[in-house]
C-alpha cells in the first residue's frame, strides 16, 4: 500500500470512528443527560418581588421514560411560582396519564400552556435530511385535519389544576404583586396561529399596579415573534427547535425547523428588543431519538426588578 493510501485509509477509519462514537454518545447518553438551564431578566416593574419561572418544553413523552419521568420530579421540587409549557408534551397516545402524574405537582402551581403538533398528531419516520431544506414540513401538514393523539384528553389534564389553554387566546394569572397577563397562539408550524386581538378597552391596571406581559408560541416564527412584539410583550417563550438537536463543534445548531436564525436556536436572546427564551426541549421525536451537544433541558427563569439607582 502506498503512503498516502495508507494515510487516506486511516483518515477515512478515524472519521468513521468518531462519527460512530458520536451517534453512540447521541443516541444513548446525551439524550438522557438532563440539564437545567438557569436565566435571569430583570424585566419586572420596579419595586416588584423576584419570581421563578419554570419553562417546559417539547417533552415528547413515550412510556417507559424513566429518567425524563425522574427529571419532571425534580423540577417540582424547583418551587417555581409560575409554569409555561410551550407543548410538544407527548409521542404517544399512552404517554396522556403518564404525563399528568409526572406533571401533577406543577399543575398544582400556577401555569399556562400552549400545545405544538405532536401534542395532535402521533409521530412517524422522517427522513433526517429534510430538516437541511428551506422548508423542512412535509407536504399537507398545514391542511385542517383531525388530531390522531387524543389532544382534548391532554388538554382536560392540563388544565384541570387551573393552568390556563392559551391556544389563540389571552389570559391573566395574579401572582400576588404581579399580575400576568399572557398571550398565546397555537402551532405557528402547522400555521394554526391567530393572534387574538388586544382587548379594548385594555382591562384596569391592578391595585398593586405591577402588570407582566408574557407571550407564549411552541414555534417561533418570525411573523410571531413580530406580532407579540408589536403586541408589547416583556418576554417571549417558545420551544420547537430543539435547540436544533445536533449541534456542531464551532457552528452551532444547523437547523432550527423554522424561520428563526440558527443563533437563537436555544437560550435566552432578544427579539426586536424583547427578551425571548428559546427552550431546546427535553425529548425529540422517538424515531430520532439523540441529542448532540444540545442535551435535553429545562429553564428557570429568575425574574427581578430594575436594580435601584446608586446614590451619589
Ligand atoms: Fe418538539
Amino acid at each position: 500500500m502506498r503512503p498516502l493510501t495508507a494515510a487516506a485509509a486511516t483518515a477515512g477509519a478515524l472519521g468513521a470512528g468518531a462519527a460512530a462514537a458520536a451517534h453512540i454518545w447521541a443516541r444513548h447518553v446525551e439524550i438522557h443527560r438532563y440539564t437545567l438551564r438557569e436565566v435571569e431578566l430583570r424585566i419586572l416593574p420596579p419595586g416588584a418581588r423576584t419570581r421563578r419561572v419554570l419553562h417546559i418544553s417539547d417533552i415528547h413523552l413515550m412510556p417507559r421514560q424513566p429518567h425524563k419521568l425522574a427529571f419532571l420530579e425534580h423540577l417540582a421540587t424547583l418551587n417555581p411560582h409560575l409554569v409555561i409549557d410551550t407543548g410538544d408534551n407527548i409521542a404517544s397516545a399512552a404517554s396522556v396519564p403518564i404525563l399528568a402524574e409526572a406533571l401533577a405537582p406543577l399543575l398544582a402551581r400556577p401555569g399556562a400552556f400552549v400545545l405544538g403538533s405532536n401534542d395532535l398528531f402521533a409521530p412517524h419516520p422522517k427522513n433526517p435530511a429534510r430538516y437541511l431544506l428551506p422548508d423542512p414540513r412535509p407536504a399537507g401538514i398545514t391542511e385542517p385535519r383531525d388530531p390522531t393523539l387524543p389532544t382534548g384528553e391532554l388538554v382536560r389534564r392540563l388544565t384541570e389544576f387551573g393552568w390556563k389553554d392559551l391556544t389563540n387566546t389571552r389570559a391573566s394569572i395574579e401572582l400576588g404583586g404581579l399580575e400576568v397577563r399572557l398571550v398565546g397562539v397555537d402551532d405557528p408550524h402547522l400555521e394554526r396561529d391567530e393572534m387574538p386581538p388586544r382587548p379594548d378597552p385594555e382591562p384596569p391596571a391592578p391595585e398593586h399596579g405591577n402588570v407582566l406581559r408574557v407571550a407564549v408560541a411552541h414555534a417561533p416564527y418570525r411573523r410571531v415573534l413580530d406580532a407579540f412584539a408589536a403586541d408589547g410583550a416583556d418576554l417571549m417563550l417558545a420551544g420547537h427547535t430543539h435547540g436544533g438537536q445536533l449541534r456542531l463543534p464551532g457552528i452551532g445548531a444547523l437547523v432550527t425547523n423554522c424561520d428563526l436564525p440558527r443563533r437563537q436556536a436555544r437560550g435566552a436572546s432578544t427579539w426586536k428588543g424583547v427578551p425571548l427564551n428559546v427552550s431546546a426541549g427535553m425529548g425529540a421525536s422517538p424515531y430520532s431519538d439523540y441529542r448532540l451537544l444540545t442535551p435535553p433541558e429545562a429553564t428557570l427563569l429568575t425574574l427581578r426588578a430594575p436594580r435601584p439607582l446608586a446614590h451619589p
